[in-house]
């Protein structure tokens, strides 16, 4: 007969069976819960990440990856050497002072290295470079130090909503308002009380704090819901941005595993079940700007290497899917962030909140609500924004930061709400995604109505470009969009963002703008490709070779 202590033994054997077969289950659970590309998988990106090899097309390869036949090289060839000619004649003066800046500029190294694929890298460098400097701005147009004139299509980072000169104005009425505190910090100037009252009327909650940069303002997020909730883990979507601080950038990029963030799938139920079951989860972060490509990184010239990803916008469905999230995040008490830092105020006067009918407990702020100045805002509710207990006085969530109410950034940040509420720019927001739509759905029309392989997707003023057909050589398109005039960030083709002043004359001369560039590449025989050839072929080659430079760097 079994003895007392059998039993026990027993009975925690059975016990120990339970809980390592919950555990199993809900590990599971959070794996299926993540996305199959490499950008849900964190980790194993890094792994891949650093077994990449670098390795480079000598001058015949460069044009002759994908195999072309020696025509098609021939007028790649020349047209590369025109194009050359034309940036070497056309961008001299903007082109030498950045090439002596990026001497001691660390960021201009990093944006010169990544504009291209790597294999083309050095050739483009030095036949094809990008100015860093832009003298003036006006209307919807920079102009750099040789005095051409390019269409903005940069949007300075987001930052750039209704145009540069009105950005000009907030600086200006800002800076007249500060004199008389000047640069003092600590004690605040008083517009800060406006400030909040208007940021408390625009997301709908109770408290405000003020930081330096959206980075910060996401910092502080996730921290107040950690503190509050007492829980570790934060809970952000593939391939979504949210600033570079190592909690919210697993993966390439950060030398550090993010230990407490769960990257999981957007829009769809496996995540929602991983947060209905774990209790470890204090926090979801949105960035509402992935609508626009669930799932995906912003599309990067220096990543297209083929036809590129698809992008496609789908107001509806991603409203049901913030509503699905709000009802999960509300039942489990997990704080639920968005982070308008990008989209805040550019698709609806109050941000992805109003646009999508959705309320988050926590927004963060940033870029566009300076008024031109760098700022990172968090809005939220009043539990949620406390950062001490009345109970327990040594258990607090500290917060600081030098710079963080400057006098200057809240009075040029009052200039911006103030004029929020004026007539001519509230007229901005009536019909404004009919209009870009619209404006969209007509180029794309016309690159179809030519057989051009190049479409674009939007959301609202932000677009990014899509390619119809693989080609090893679509990150060409920047270049000749340059050619053009037309200024484009460092990540080219993948993002433009439009500020809403374009009048339908400015855009339609970007339109022509961007036909005339398609139309040279297709003359130009970027656009051919290997019969038969696919995104997926293109991958498979590229992969080949990179093996090969790994294991045979001499030989290949
Ligand atoms: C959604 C989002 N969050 C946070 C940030 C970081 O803001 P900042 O560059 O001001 O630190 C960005 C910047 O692009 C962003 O787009």
């Amino acid at each position: 007969m079994d003895s007392p202590a059998t039993f026990a033994l027993y009975g925690l054997g059975a016990a120990a069976a339970v809980a390592s077969f919950v555990k199993v289950k809900a590990r599971l659970e959070l794996s299926r819960a993540k996305h199959r590309s490499l950008a849900g998988h964190a980790r194993l990106a890094r792994r891949v990440a650093a077994l990449v090899p670098y390795y480079e097309y000598d001058e015949a390869r460069f044009f002759c990856s994908d195999g072309a036949p020696d025509e098609v090289v021939a007028r790649r060839h020349a047209a590369f050497a025109r194009l050359a000619e034309l940036y070497r004649a056309r961008f001299a003066r903007t082109a030498a002072l950045s090439a002596e800046a990026k001497e001691s500029i660390s960021d201009l190294q990093f944006t010169e290295a990544y504009r291209v694929p790597f294999q083309y890298r050095e050739a483009v460098r030095a036949n094809l470079p990008v100015g860093a400097f832009m003298a003036s701005s006006a209307g919807v147009t920079l102009t750099d130090l040789d005095g051409n004139r390019f269409y903005d299509l940069t949007g300075s980072y987001g930052v750039n909503l209704f145009g540069n000169d009105f950005y000009k104005e907030c600086l200006e009425a800002g800076l007249a308002q500060a004199r008389d505190l000047g640069p003092v910090l600590g004690p605040y100037h008083p517009v800060i009380a406006e400030n909040v009252k208007r940021l408390r009327e625009i997301s709908g909650l109770d408290e405000v704090s003020f930081h330096m940069s959206g980075t910060e303002a996401v910092m502080q997020a996730v921290r107040l819901a950690r503190y509050h909730t007492g829980r570790r883990r934060l809970v952000r979507f593939t391939g979504a941005y949210h600033g570079w601080w190592g909690d919210v950038q697993p993966g390439v990029g950060n030398p550090l595993p993010a230990r407490d963030t769960y990257t999981l799938k957007e829009m769809s139920e496996d995540t929602l079940r991983v947060l209905r079951r774990r209790r470890d989860i204090a926090c979801v972060l949105v960035n509402p700007l992935q609508a626009l490509h669930p799932n995906a990184g912003p599309a990067a010239d220096s990543s297209l290497v083929d036809g590129g990803g698809a992008a496609r916008f789908d107001r509806a469905a991603y409203a049901d899917w913030l509503k699905r999230l709000r009802v999960v995040c509300s039942e489990r008490n997990i704080v639920l962030i968005f982070d308008e830092v990008f989209v805040g105020f550019r698709i609806a006067p109050g941000g992805a909140q109003e646009y999508f009918g959705v309320k988050a407990d926590l927004v963060t702020y940033g870029k566009t609500l300076g008024g031109g100045l760098p700022v990172g805002v968090v809005c939220g509710r009043k539990e949620l924004m406390k950062r001490f207990r009345d109970d327990r006085p040594a258990d607090v969530c500290f917060a600081r930061g030098t710079f963080n109410s400057h006098p200057y950034v809240m009075t040029a940040m009052h200039e911006f709400l103030t004029a929020l509420k004026r007539q001519d720019v509230r007229a901005l927001y009536q019909g404004l995604d009919q209009r870009w739509n619209a404006r969209a759905d007509d180029l794309n029309r016309r690159f179809a109505d030519e057989e051009l392989p190049v479409r674009v997707a939007n959301l609202s003023s932000i677009w990014t470009v899509c390619y119809t057909a693989p080609s090893r050589y679509n990150w060409m398109l920047q270049y000749y969009l340059r050619a053009e005039g037309l200024a484009l960030s460092w990540i080219g083709t993948g993002r433009l963002i439009f500020s809403l002043n374009y009048s339908e004359a400015d855009f339609e001369a970007v339109a022509e703008r961007f036909l005339a560039a398609a139309r040279a590449m297709r003359a130009d025989g970027w656009f051919w490709a290997p019969h038969g050839a696919t995104n997926k072929s293109i991958r498979r080659r590229i992969l080949r070779e990179m093996i090969a430079h790994r294991l045979f760097p001499r030989r290949a």
